[in-house]
């Protein structure tokens, strides 16, 4: 890949995997980039300023001031000259640093100036990637924009096996040059292409239902249940930051709601309400994901009038069975059409799961069980295992709904490419 005349900042902190840096600069300077280091203070301990300025052919920057000239690093116009900024390895201590703008060294100080796109590579222990503050602040980091270029499985520096290397080098520059050449491609496109062609979801509908249902009793009181919709509202947020043409987002009755303009948003209350909104925008899109918590059952004949408590009866209601929104639209579903689905156990996960993809014609169903800490309705966390209805399976780690999103849309993405037609 040709990226002559690109600026790249390489930011390195200080873990074992910074001695992959190097092969990082090389690979980016044999492409024509013009690159430049910045180094944490503690990052100097793991690989010297030497081998990356020789490397790279300019200096390392890595304080403020040059001790000897006085001379000042405007870390302003180190962010504007970047046309990406990488940063690789990122320590927890860098991520947390960048999640919470504590510009205390150059590296994270260049990080707030930059308008450049920033990738992140962690690297740290298994256990540290796990923990819920890196969990947080790379969810953080996703949210600002930056795109993580996820540690790979193995051998630590810990010798503990698990998730926490640094993706290889080769990797890294691989992620970073696509969105480049990318970039430059909508660059030479005209302005109405730009905002059809800047993601993957390019050209594509998709519609989402989230949040619970709400079935009346009488005018005041109903049957619900716990779902907040923020996995939901984090899907359709994704959806649009991945340049999808229309986002449409069937909510229930909650507190939260998109942070994405492009959003939206069709607000319903019970569940036959959600399923005439979703039958009325099925048929234009291409992927539905059904993320909803419809109520099983609803009231056959609510009272029109509030239940009084002075009644001499205890009032007796019957329950209908909801329609089922998912099996209905999998029954309609084009040969190009993607549905997928959710499904919240408590227990017979897999054997549940996959029979519900198979009921209601599902292309993908996303389980979450209630027995993971930290996974279900009312977190700001999930942990799911992702099943097609080919028969591929991939179980994720615990992480803020917002990178669960991103982990679903991956997967769509790669297996479908977004459309099966
Ligand atoms: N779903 C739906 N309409 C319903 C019930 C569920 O669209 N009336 C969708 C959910 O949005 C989810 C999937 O179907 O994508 C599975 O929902 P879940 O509540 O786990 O399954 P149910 O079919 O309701 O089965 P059960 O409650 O017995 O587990």
């Amino acid at each position: 890949m040709d990226l002559s005349g690109k600026h790249i900042v390489i930011g390195i902190t200080g873990g074992i995997a910074a001695y992959k840096s190097a092969s990082l600069v090389r690979l980016f300077v044999k492409a024509g980039a013009e690159v430049q280091v910045v180094m944490t203070p503690n990052a100097k301990e793991f690989i010297t300023p030497v081998t990356l300025s020789t490397l790279s052919g300019k200096p390392v920057i890595s304080e403020f001031f040059t001790a000897n000239t006085g001379e000042w690093h405007s870390h302003v116009d180190l962010g504007l000259w970047a046309d990406a900024f990488v940063v690789a390895p990122a320590t927890a201590s860098t991520i947390a640093k960048m999640a919470n703008g504590v510009a205390d060294n150059m590296l994270v100080t260049s990080y707030l100036s930059t308008r450049a796109q920033v990738f992140v590579a962690p690297a740290m222990d298994f256990d540290m990637m796990r923990h819920p503050s890196t969990v947080r602040n790379i969810a953080t980091l996703i949210s600002d924009g930056c795109r993580i270029i996820e540690p790979a499985e193995g051998e630590l520096a810990s010798h503990l096996i698990g998730k926490g290397r640094m993706e290889e080098p080769e990797t890294i520059f691989k992620a970073v040059a696509t969105f480049i050449n990318q970039t430059e491609e909508i660059n030479n496109n005209s302005p109405e292409d730009i905002s059809r062609s800047s993601g993957e979801l390019a050209g594509k509908h998709i519609l989402v239902t989230a949040g619970p249902t709400r079935e009346r009793l009488d005018p005041v009181r109903y049957i619900s249940n716990y779902s907040t919709g923020k996995m939901g509202v984090a899907i359709a947020d994704e959806a649009a930051r991945r340049g999808a043409e229309t986002v449409t987002l069937v909510l229930g009755p909650c507190e939260v709601s998109p942070s994405e303009d492009r959003v939206n948003v069709v607000d319903v209350e019970s569940g036959r309400e959600m399923l005439s909104a979703c039958l009325d925008r099925f048929d234009e899109c291409d992927v539905a994901i059904m993320c909803a918590a419809v109520a099983d059952y609803t009231v056959e004949t609510p009272s029109e009038t509030k239940i009084k408590r002075e009644n001499a009866d205890i009032p007796e209601f019957r329950l209908v069975k909801n329609p089922d929104i998912a099996a209905t639209l999998g029954k309609r579903k084009a040969q190009n059409q993607i549905l997928v689905g959710f499904a919240l156990e408590t227990d017979h996960e897999f054997e549940n799961a996959t029979a519900k993809m198979k009921r209601k014609n599902l292309d993908m169903i996303v389980l979450n069980s209630l027995r993971d800490k930290g996974a279900g309705f009312a977190t700001d966390t999930n942990k799911v295992t992702v099943f097609t209805a080919d028969g591929d399976e991939t179980a994720f780690d615990l992480k803020e709904k917002i990178a669960v999103a991103a982990d679903i849309w991956d997967l769509i993405a790669a297996k479908y490419k977004c459309s099966k037609s």
